[in-house]
């Protein structure tokens, strides 16, 4: 496969250097970092923008049952589509272990027949990692012991007037409204259960935690992104540029089940929301390229958007500041290795998770791409308010990126399919299918210091799955089922050095 991957990419890379077109290709898998634990030998190291990146291995294993209740009795899932380490809980124990409180943000309930009327959510997870860099292969139930997680609380949310919102697929469409320019967001048809009131409906893929307790969330139906309070009430709504509202001859339509003429494909909303907190700026990204730039297919869905918005003064305005092009990794049939979060470091560069869909509860047993990459946007070009936000100007249209643009340039990092770490952990990629299998759908980042002053730059990755729910005896809005199997909540913690963060971001 790598040879020929190889040639591929050396064939394409020079086309496209032919046309003049700036590409950043990954390197394909042979040529891709191979982590090794730092104890275990040499840390696997590439460099972006003069800057090394260093992944010294995964040090910790942990999981939440996939039958596990939350305090509303429903079973808790979908709790790796976005996570975020609550602010000033993140604490170096003197005998060697780190604690903290991660929050979780499920995307949009148990929906493997069809979306529910899922009240959105968050819950507090406490957790203690005893980090591991041993050689010596753990049992999977030793391995559990190297990132502890326990359940801490529920927070149900709410848009205005406590009205409870949805996760049902959006088939209707909500004026704006005063207080909130912005809005025109998606609401299940009415009625829903015993209400007349219209219901917000969310499917949240991306959380940013702010220091005074509210937070930002990012949606795959609008793609919107929301500020709510502490308290779960929405406080405000950001509704993306022209280019990715989904539109079907030329009317807004937010429904996930088909794609869009133009905009954002279905469920390939804002996967990534991330903060720059040093400027106050609020990144999202789309899971893959629009449909007017080759999103209506793996084999042209590369050239993504991000988009940066300024929350200095989010009250008073919150204006789009910048919008670049990302250019994602492509699997060896070319196919787009879609991206589902990002995180901000520092001078323009991002760690961003892009994978395929295989491993425990998805396509197949053999998961080929499960990465967390770097990308820059130091020298792309910021397309902000320019013809590409008219969704007739296609900035890649079917997959060509347009030639007066320059995406962002994007470099392999942290392979975690790799069988010597999953090893480690009594994990493994690939047949059987069994609980030890790698989850196939990881989809959040965080990231904590690791106070080690001869490396001052060394981060804790935090890294979870989404499972999308599945059990063999879930409940879900109080109703028992029976997904077919059960699929728990993976997390894995990696060690790296990130020079480019500024300290004390993180
Ligand atoms: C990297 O270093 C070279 C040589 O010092 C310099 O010309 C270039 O601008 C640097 N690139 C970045 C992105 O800092
Ligand atoms: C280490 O200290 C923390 C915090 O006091 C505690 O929760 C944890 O159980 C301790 N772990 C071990 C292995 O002693
Ligand atoms: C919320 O309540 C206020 C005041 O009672 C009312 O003016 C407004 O229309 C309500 N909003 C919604 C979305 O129902
Ligand atoms: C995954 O592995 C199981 C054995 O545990 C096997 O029965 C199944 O066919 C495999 N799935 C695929 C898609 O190959």
């Amino acid at each position: 496969m790598s040879t020929k991957f190889g040639l591929l990419l050396q064939v394409l890379t020079a086309s496209l250097a032919l046309l003049g077109v700036a590409v950043a290709v990954p390197a394909p898998a042979s040529k891709r970092a191979t982590s090794v634990a730092s104890a275990a030998g040499a840390a696997v190291s590439v460099t972006l923008d003069n800057l090394t990146y260093v992944n010294k291995g995964a040090v910790g294993f942990g999981l939440i049952p996939s039958d596990f209740k939350e305090s509303t009795g429903d079973t808790i899932g979908g709790i790796g589509s976005a996570i975020a380490i609550k602010p000033g809980t993140w604490k170096q124990n003197t005998n060697g272990t780190y604690s903290g409180t991660l929050v979780v943000h499920p995307d949009r309930g148990y929906n493997v027949e069809e979306p529910i009327d899922y009240q959105s959510r968050r819950h507090e997870i406490a957790f203690t990692l005893a980090p591991y860099t041993g050689t010596t292969k753990l049992t999977f139930a030793a391995a559990q012991q190297t990132l502890q997680l326990a359940y801490l609380n529920t927070v149900l949310e709410f848009e205005r007037n406590g009205t409870k919102t949805s996760g049902l697929d959006p088939n209707a469409i909500r004026p704006a409204q005063s207080g909130f320019p912005s809005v025109a967001s998606a609401d299940p048809q009415l009625p829903i259960a015993s209400t007349s009131e219209p219901h917000l409906t969310l499917d949240v893929e991306g959380l940013v935690l702010n220091a005074d307790g509210s937070y930002w969330i990012s949606d795959e139906y609008g793609p919107y992104i929301y500020r709510y309070s502490s308290a779960g009430q929405l406080l405000q709504t950001i509704q993306p540029p022209n280019a990715v509202l989904p539109r079907v001859s030329g009317n807004l339509d937010f429904t996930s089940l088909d794609d869009p003429d133009t905009g954002r494909a279905g469920n390939h909303g804002f996967e990534s929301l991330t903060i720059d907190p040093t400027t106050n700026t609020l990144y999202a990204m789309l899971q893959s390229a629009t449909i007017q730039d080759g999103g209506d297919d793996k084999g042209t869905s590369r050239y993504t958007r991000l988009f940066a918005w300024n929350v200095a003064n989010p009250t008073t305005s919150v204006p789009l500041i910048g919008e670049w092009v990302v250019p994602l990794p492509l699997s060896d049939k070319g196919n787009t290795e879609e991206c589902n979060e990002i995180k901000f470091l520092g001078a323009g560069v991002f760690l961003a998770l892009s994978r395929d869909g295989d491993g425990r509860g998805g396509d197949d047993n053999n998961s080929k791409y499960k990465q967390v990459d770097l990308f820059s946007i130091a020298k792309a070009t910021n397309i902000k308010g320019t013809k590409f936000d008219d969704p007739a100007n296609p900035v890649s249209p079917k997959g060509k990126l347009d030639k007066s643009v320059t995406a962002a340039t994007y470099v392999s990092f942290v392979n975690f399919v790799d069988s010597t770490q999953l090893g480690r952990f009594g994990l493994h990629n690939d047949d059987p299918d069994d609980v030890t299998l790698i989850d196939a759908k990881w989809e959040s980042l965080a990231l904590a210091p690791v106070g080690d002053a001869a490396y001052p730059n060394d981060y804790f990755l935090f890294l979870a799955a989404d499972n999308d729910f599945i059990s063999t005896h879930g409940v879900s809005l109080g109703v028992p089922f029976n997904a077919g199997s059960d699929v728990d909540n993976q997390f894995l913690v990696y060690r790296v050095t990130l020079p480019s963060v500024v300290k004390g971001t993180f």
